[in-house]
């Protein structure tokens, strides 16, 4: 039998925690012939609920579940960790400016970046998925010199799915017929979900529309909502989503991109599409060998330009100000 792979999750028992570590667990992040290893950290208070979670993966008899290790130490979590979740962040409570919430989070993301520098096997892959998911990514990358920049990673293939399911309701096709969406930029508000490049059912997707005010008003406000919409709906944050594309984006970075499709990805830029290299921005991506590389030369009209570099330019403030943190 293989050897296991050796999965790290943070803020195991958080809800997404919930939502992840059974699917993890069944085979569905890395494919249904490779055993996994699971490693929960969470914060000292929080380890007994992270205990409850492991008993129940344990009820659940997965065949490729080969272990669990629940620890409080970054340390541990991340010994030999092939591919390590962070989804543990200290979320933004009232009156909390962006410089008090970039802090706190340097405060986790900095020696949990280390100590995965320090650590971690060799092919490690970093996906971090607690917000401000961009900037605590780089923050990590920063801690770990020694780890190709390119490992480090965040999600914005949560915004890539709702945008495919907003343009599938309005062209009247299933998401599956979708192809080459792009979210470009942050995981906020401002990013920027671009479907000039896309096809519906072949037909180009702007094109299939034919609306631009729906672009505009309906789609981009929507997609870019969507998170405070649940919110309001459910009285919780999306937990089984974000899970689910957490799980796509690790599957897909490690399995591949479909012939003649793509995925989205926030990924150190190598400056391309006027994108500062280095800042962690969501890039329209193919994933082939468990590597990814940013989609050449698409043309990027005015309508695009504005939106994509508004949303840069965010970035671009959140890194300068983790900088002057002295956090990177
Ligand atoms: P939650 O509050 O239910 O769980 C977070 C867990 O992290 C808690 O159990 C907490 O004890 C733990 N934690 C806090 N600090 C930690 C540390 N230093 N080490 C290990 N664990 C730590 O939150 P939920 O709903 O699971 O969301 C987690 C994060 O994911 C949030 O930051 C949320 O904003 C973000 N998110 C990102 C999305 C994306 O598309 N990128 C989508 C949805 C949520």
């Amino acid at each position: 039998p293989r050897t296991p792979v050796t999965v790290t999750v943070t803020g195991a028992a958080g809800q997404i925690g919930y939502a992840l570590l059974f699917r993890i667990a069944s085979g569905q992040l890395l494919g249904p012939d490779v055993p996994v290893r699971l490693r929960l950290l969470e914060i000292t208070p929080a380890l007994s609920a992270a205990e409850g979670t492991a008993m129940e993966l344990d009820d659940s008899a997965f065949p490729l579940l080969a272990g669990i290790d629940i620890t409080d130490s970054a340390d541990v979590a991340f010994d030999g960790t092939n591919v390590a979740l962070l989804v543990g962040a200290r979320p933004r409570t009232k009156g909390m400016e962006r410089g008090d919430l970039l802090e706190a989070n340097g405060g986790i993301f900095k020696p949990q970046g280390k100590a995965i520098n320090d650590h971690a096997a060799d092919d490690v892959r970093v996906l971090v998925v607690g917000n401000p998911a961009n900037t605590n990514a780089l923050i990590a990358q920063a801690a770990a010199p020694d780890v190709p920049a390119e490992r480090f990673t965040a999600m914005t293939r949560l915004d890539h799915n709702r945008a495919l399911s907003q343009l599938a309701a309005k062209t009247g096709v299933s998401v599956a017929e979708i192809r080459r969406l792009t979210i470009w930029g942050n995981h906020s508000a401002t990013q920027y979900p671009d479907v000039f490049h896309a096809e519906v059912a072949g037909k180009n997707a702007a094109e299939a529309i034919g609306d631009e005010s729906w672009l505009a008003d309906e789609f981009i406000p929507t997609v870019a909502k969507r998170g405070a919409a649940i919110i309001e709906a459910r009285g919780a944050s999306s937990a089984a989503s974000a899970a689910n594309a957490a799980i796509d984006h690790v599957h897909t970075w490690v399995n591949g991109t479909p012939a003649g499709d793509w995925t989205s990805m926030a990924i150190p830029s190598d400056g391309s599409y006027g994108v500062p290299e280095g800042l962690i921005s969501s890039f329209p991506v193919t994933c082939a060998d468990g590597s990814y590389t940013i989609v050449p030369d698409l043309e990027i009209n005015e309508f695009s330009r504005t939106r994509i570099d508004a949303s840069v330019r965010e970035l671009t403030e959140e890194r300068d100000a983790v900088r002057a943190l002295g956090l990177i």
